[in-house]
């Protein structure tokens, strides 16, 4: 199963997925390509260390979507892949339903909270200053609904009273970089789109 993963910063959960793929524990997924909207994105770096070819690909001029142009760019690097699976992981920007068309059933999203609850930006954030009891963290299919597409699975992390801010985002991260691989793994045995 062809995997390209998009991100726009560190690149810790493309790091557990590449990890896992390592390790023998993504099943029959295989990363093809690592695309980041930024140039200096750290996420470009994993290309180097795990063999797999990764790439900036310029966005256009806005800061969270595609213009028009950008789109288009986007559209034919990743028909050009022909991914069975597209992987946002950590990846800060709002697809429009002619990208999502083109791929249907095939995008997923990692997303740092308990979803419904808590979509959009500084997921963690607005948690914590909730006061929730339980977050945790949500891999879903991608639709047009932003953070709203069918959940895929979910671990949840409990926020214990001696927890700062950075200590919470520690634990969901490291539930994501958990989550994310076994979830690609599982899709991957059930042919991606088959869940
Ligand atoms: C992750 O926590 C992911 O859940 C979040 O960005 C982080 C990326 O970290 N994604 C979103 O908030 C999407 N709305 P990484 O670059 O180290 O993988």
């Amino acid at each position: 199963m062809r995997v390209v993963i998009l991100g726009s910063g560190r690149g810790s959960n493309a790091e557990a997925i590449l990890q896992a793929q390592r390790e023998g524990r993504l099943g029959r997924a295989r990363v093809v390509q690592i695309i980041a909207d930024r140039p200096e994105a750290r996420i470009l770096e994993l290309g180097g260390r795990f063999g797999v070819p990764a790439r900036f690909l310029d966005p256009g001029p806005f800061k969270t979507k595609f213009d028009e142009a950008a789109e288009t760019r986007y559209l034919d690097t990743l028909r050009a892949c022909e991914p069975a699976l597209i992987v946002l992981a950590g990846f800060m920007r709002i697809l429009k339903p002619r990208l999502l068309d083109a791929f249907p059933r095939t995008i997923i999203n990692l997303h740092p909270s308990l979803l419904p609850s808590f979509p959009g930006l500084d997921a963690i954030g607005q948690a914590w200053r909730r006061g929730v009891k339980v977050t945790g963290c949500t891999v879903h299919y991608v639709t047009s609904e932003v953070d709203g597409g069918p959940i895929l699975d979910q671990t949840a992390v409990r926020i214990e009273p001696e927890d700062t801010l950075e200590t919470l985002e520690a634990r969901i991260h490291a539930a994501e970089h958990a989550l994310l691989p076994a979830v690609i793994a599982r899709l991957s045995q059930a042919g991606a789109g088959g869940e």
